[in-house]
């Protein structure tokens, strides 16, 4: 018997749903036999995107643009919610695909519903219970679940959050991430350091690898962890800080003022994914506010210091490699002096570990696909090593 193909379509807009979607694509289109696979960019992001899709060579089948200088959220809501309506009335896929917690996959999600059409979201069920923080990130995810009809939880306390709320056990799949399927992808493939970096790497002993986005640190918060870091810097003359500053204008606002000229700061464009993942590996620390560097650096067995009050990604602070340190000054300059001075409390975060996948999650978020659509049974789920489950030094 001839069965219909399943079609699934993909809507992602920023860097990081890009790079956690490509490999759920890849697998998508490995079974092309029984599922038609469509891509849709909003394009809330415009470089970052681009550069994203370039590198993992996806073609999106429509690229709704919606990206504008210094755009707020109800900008983006608006023109993401529009797009798709008529996106998704030309297509009528059997599944929408969201991924994470951005506007555009808030927004996605409910034009789906709006549509009447299922909606898988990957990434399910991180949690904060701070609905401010990440903002809107918490609440986007929260809302998303409750629009979503397939749940793949990175991890168990994933699927234990969204059993809580309500979701039926039988919905929730726990897939390991694909940030992780990404990382072990880009580790096999060529890449080019722009000199710039090369030379960070040869004039400083240690490298201090530095990224900030959150909405929620804007202001004075960024501008108290670039002065600690400012403050680390004269105390450590072998330390260099390599930072790839955001598109966004108002971060761009906060580095101008104070790390711009700035002896040992190397601060670039946003890097290509795979430069970035090399400038990671070979990075001493790790200082972040973001959500997927989170998950990126305990697996390279990198220190991750989170610039943050509240994370909603536990499983590597439990395991000993991340530790969240909020924005205080005082209290940023400390515990970067302390991993940089005290090799034993180093040592004691650096070990590493793969909370959050195996590399093998979009495997089974398809596997999870098709046997929704009674084409497959249920995948086995992911289960962190032991290692990493019981790491904690
Ligand atoms: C967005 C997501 C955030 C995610 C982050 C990843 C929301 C509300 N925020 O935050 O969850 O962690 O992406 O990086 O969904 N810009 C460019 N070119 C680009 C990208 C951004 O110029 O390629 C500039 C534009 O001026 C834009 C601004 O950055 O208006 C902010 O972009 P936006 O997507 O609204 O928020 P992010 O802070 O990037
Ligand atoms: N990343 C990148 N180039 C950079 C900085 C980050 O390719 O210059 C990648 C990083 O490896 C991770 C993702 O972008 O996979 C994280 O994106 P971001 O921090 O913008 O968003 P978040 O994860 O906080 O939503």
């Amino acid at each position: 018997m001839d069965m219909k193909k399943i079609r699934v379509l993909c809507v992602f807009g920023t860097r990081p749903e890009a790079i956690k979607m490509a490999p759920v694509i890849r697998e998508l289109r490995a079974h092309a036999d029984e599922i038609e696979t469509r891509v849709v960019v909003t394009a809330q992001h415009r470089e970052m995107l681009d550069q994203v899709l370039d590198t993992f060579n996806l073609r999106p089948d429509y690229d709704l643009a919606v990206m504008r200088p210094g755009q707020d959220l109800f900008d983006v809501t608006d023109a993401v919610l529009h797009g798709l309506k008529e996106v998704l009335g030309r297509e009528r896929p059997d599944l929408v695909l969201v991924q994470g917690d951005t506007t555009t996959t808030f927004t996605a999600a409910l034009a789906a519903f709006y549509s009447r059409i299922p909606v898988g979201h990957v990434e399910a069920g991180l949690r904060t219970y701070n609905r401010y923080a990440p903002f809107p990130e918490e609440t986007n995810r929260v809302l998303t679940t409750h629009l979503s009809d397939l749940h793949f939880a990175p991890t168990e306390r994933a699927r234990d959050a969204l059993l809580k709320e309500g979701i039926a056990a039988e919905r929730i799949f726990v897939t390991g991430n694909p940030v992780i399927d990404a990382l072990f992808q880009a580790a096999e493939q060529p890449f080019q350091l722009e000199p710039e970096l090369a030379r960070a790497f040869q004039e400083n002993g240690r490298v201090i690898l530095l990224t900030t986005h959150r909405r929620e640190n804007l202001g004075k918060p960024l501008q108290d962890v670039y002065l600690a870091l400012r403050e680390v810097l004269l105390a450590h003359p072998d330390v260099g800080v390599v930072f790839p500053v955001h598109k966004n204008p108002a971060v761009r606002r906060e580095v101008a003022g104070v790390l711009t000229g700035v002896q040992r700061v190397y601060l670039t464009e946003p890097l290509d994914y795979l430069p970035f993942i090399n400038v990671m590996k070979r990075a001493y620390l790790v200082l972040t506010d973001s959500g997927g560097i989170q998950e990126e650096a305990p697996a390279l067995g990198k220190p991750v210091l989170v610039l943050r009050q509240v994370t909603e990604r536990p499983e590597a602070v439990a395991f000993g490699t991340a530790r969240l340190v909020g924005t205080d000054r005082y209290r940023v300059t400390e515990e970067v002096s302390r991993l940089l001075d005290d090799e034993g409390a180093y040592l004691k975060m650096a070990g590493a570990v793969n909370p959050y996948g195996d590399g093998r999650a979009a495997q089974r978020i398809v596997q999870a696909i098709l046997s929704y659509f009674g084409r497959a049974a249920a995948p086995a789920e992911f289960r962190p090593a032991a290692e990493a489950k019981y790491f904690s030094r």
